[in-house]
């Protein structure tokens, strides 16, 4: 089993990465819709601080996403055949790097503006990116709102594409070639 990817099977490290991410991101969409419907207390602010860090851990699996991408190129995708297809496919990778940035960043610009300590497991405290202030703090969770709905949406036309395909695209994340 081999780590790198080559050019036609992708290695355990792409694997690993993408499954993890792809299950915290889902994860975390259904946990933060939920914390956003609720009224902060004492009783829950440990839910949000729950988000927040496997926020910054996806955070961080992104940044890792993106130098393996450079050690060890991915393969081509399987062409379906279907031009269009192709490209909605090669635009949704896309908005998903640009989404996997903007939610994160997002998150934390907003939950810093609100003066609280943005913690990741109880352990590391990371700078507040803004001041303190009502303004960055609705501006930075309207954007988070908007774009965590985006990035659903690109799970969704994801998912369809993937498992609409029957020429091995699926196999290959799962077993590697
Ligand atoms: C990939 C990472 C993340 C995903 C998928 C995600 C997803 C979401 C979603 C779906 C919501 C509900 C939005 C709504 O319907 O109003 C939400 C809310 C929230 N997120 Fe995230 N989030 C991520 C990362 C972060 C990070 C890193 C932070 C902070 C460091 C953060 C802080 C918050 C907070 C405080 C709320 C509640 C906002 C409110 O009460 O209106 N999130 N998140």
């Amino acid at each position: 089993m081999s780590a790198r990817n080559t050019d036609v099977s992708f290695g355990w490290v792409t694997r690993t990465l993408h499954w993890a991410m792809a299950f915290g991101v889902l994860a975390m969409l259904g946990f933060g819709s939920y914390i956003a419907r609720m009224e902060v207390g004492m009783s829950n602010i440990w839910m949000f601080g729950v988000h927040k860090s496997i926020g910054i851990v996806l955070f961080a699996l992104l940044a890792v996403r993106i130098v393996w991408h450079f050690v060890s190129p991915v393969p081509e995708s399987l062409p379906s055949g279907v031009g269009w297809k192709d490209r909605a496919a090669v635009w949704v990778h896309r908005a998903f790097y640009v989404l996997l940035i903007v939610v994160p960043l997002s998150g934390w610009i907003g939950s810093g503006a609100t003066g609280l300590d943005v913690l990741v497991f109880n352990r590391v405290t990371l700078p507040p990116l803004a001041p303190v202030s009502e303004a960055w703090e609705e501006a930075a969770f309207a954007v988070h709102f908007v774009a965590t709905k985006l990035l659903a949406l690109c799970v969704v036309l994801h998912i369809a594409g993937a498992v609409m395909r029957k020429d091995g695209t699926m196999a290959r994340m799962v077993r590697g070639a």
